[in-house]
């Protein structure tokens, strides 16, 4: 089939890629000309295990094409994803000028009929304001073009999000037209295969789907949070807590880690618009607000185990970090904790010293170049001169390492482990202080 995709971040990008290599020619539009010459290269915008190959096979085999124009683009797709970015404006709800442009510029091109397909998190009545704005273009052209928008939301993860689009463990398309749906479906048999993983809706209830299938995995985080913070106030360890609630299928493993706090361009910014959304509706949201709240303080959860351990004396000392990526296998450092935890030490007058297996660059672009801040090579080199280490993201170089050379290399040897990566036990016997999340010893 032929598909437009406009928007080449993660998830426009992904979902081209993936769709191209199920045999569709896809095209895909972005207004920076800079990332469409780099990805015609073959050079990716953003570090995503597996995303390279596919993208440069499927370019070399003619299957997907990057572009600056939009009209050619639009003549060629039978179905146009609209996949822009939706930032968060100030007041918490999610910005649709990227996505009304889309739709706009869409209504002045089309000619046939085109089924629009909203892959962006969008607020729940987006799908209507995406079809008054096409309409209104082609009202404004006087043409008559029938066409149909559909929301079909992304799931996928950062880190894993090609394995996530090739395998998707549900696809939601919602749309009452039986046209629209009919075409969806012939795009997704591919994805669809052993069992029927397709679940077609109306169209708010697939945007609403979104931020609550968001919002869950927030609210899990966040509970679990809460239970560390109680748990090291009556001496209980909750890591043994969280093997004792998983093993209950109700419950399940997935999403009870404890840790400084989620991040990333997703659970933040859906779980606020959703807040918004609610309280547009009428609706006062009390459990969405406690998510977010348990969430900022816990962000600032690492830096008070440092300034209590150093009884409130940084100024002058070193840190380690390791991690600054909001989770591993991505170098996305949007609401990332290690931006608080930095922040935080610098105005307490810490230096800091930070490894980063991806994120090096991009905590460059962010901070620029400053006296308090080494972004380092390796993880050891960054605890060269350092008083104490503290582990933000859970890299899986992180998880063993040698302990010994973190005693000799600290001058003042003291783990804060962000992410309960470590044993308690095995950390102290190697003479090194331990400070978990929600594991004792922490107050
Ligand atoms: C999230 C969802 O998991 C995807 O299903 C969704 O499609 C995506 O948002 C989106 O809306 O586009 P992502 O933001 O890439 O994906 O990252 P996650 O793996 O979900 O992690 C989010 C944050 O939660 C991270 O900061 C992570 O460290 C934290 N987390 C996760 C915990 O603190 N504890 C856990 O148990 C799990």
């Amino acid at each position: 089939m032929k598909v437009t995709i406009f928007g080449t971040g993660y998830v426009g990008l992904v979902t081209g890629a993936c769709l191209a290599e199920m045999g569709n020619h896809v095209v895909c539009v972005d207004v920076d000309a800079s990332k469409v010459a780099r990805l015609e290269r073959g050079e990716m915008p953003i570090y995503e295990p597996g995303l390279e190959p596919i993208v440069r096979r499927n370019h070399a085999a003619g299957q997907l094409a990057f572009t600056t124009e939009a009209a050619p683009a639009i003549a060629h797709g039978q179905l146009i994803f609209i996949a822009v970015g939706t930032p968060p404006d100030e007041d918490g709800s999610a910005d649709l000028r990227y996505v009304l442009e889309v739709a706009r510029t869409i209504g002045r091109h089309l000619d046939r009929y085109t089924v629009v397909v909203n892959k962006s998190t969008v607020p729940v009545g987006t799908a209507d304001r995406v079809r008054q704005a096409i309409a209104a273009e082609l009202a404004a052209r006087e043409v008559q073009v029938e066409f149909d928008v559909v929301s079909n939301p992304e799931f996928l993860k950062e880190g894993d999000a090609v394995a996530d689009c090739l395998r998707p463990d549900r696809i939601i398309i919602g749309s009452t037209s039986t046209r629209a749906v009919e075409l969806l479906r012939k795009l997704y048999a591919p994805f669809n295969r052993n069992h029927e993983r397709i679940v077609v809706m109306d169209e708010r209830s697939a945007e609403l789907t979104k931020y609550a299938a968001n919002a869950m995995l927030a609210t899990k985080i966040s509970f679990m949070n809460e239970i560390a913070n109680i748990a090291e106030r009556v001496g209980a360890d909750v890591e043994l807590v969280r093997q004792g609630i998983g093993a209950d299928p109700r419950i399940g493993y997935h999403f009870i880690y404890p840790g400084v706090g989620y991040g990333g361009s997703c659970f933040p910014k859906d779980v606020q618009a959703l807040e918004r959304t609610a309280r547009d509706a009428g609706y006062q949201p009390r459990l969405l607000a406690a998510v977010e709240a348990v969430n900022c303080d816990q962000k600032d959860k690492l830096f008070e185990l440092i300034e209590r351990h150093f009884a409130g004396a940084l100024q002058g000392r070193t840190i380690a970090l390791w991690g600054l990526a909001f989770k591993p296998n991505t170098d996305d450092m949007r609401e990332a904790p290690s931006r608080r935890l930095m922040e935080r030490l610098w105005q307490a007058g810490a230096r800091v010293r930070a490894y980063d297996p991806q994120a090096r660059e991009e905590t460059r672009r962010i901070y620029g170049d400053r006296p308090d801040l080494v972004l380092c090579d390796g993880a050891y080199a960054a605890l060269d001169g350092a008083d104490a280490l503290a582990i933000v993201t859970e890299w899986k170089a992180f998880r063993s390492p040698d302990f010994a050379r973190i005693r000799a290399a600290l001058s003042n040897p003291v783990i804060f482990d962000g992410r309960n990566l470590y044993d308690p036990a095995t950390v102290e016997e190697a003479g090194i202080a331990y400070y978990g999340i929600g594991r004792g010893r922490t107050l």
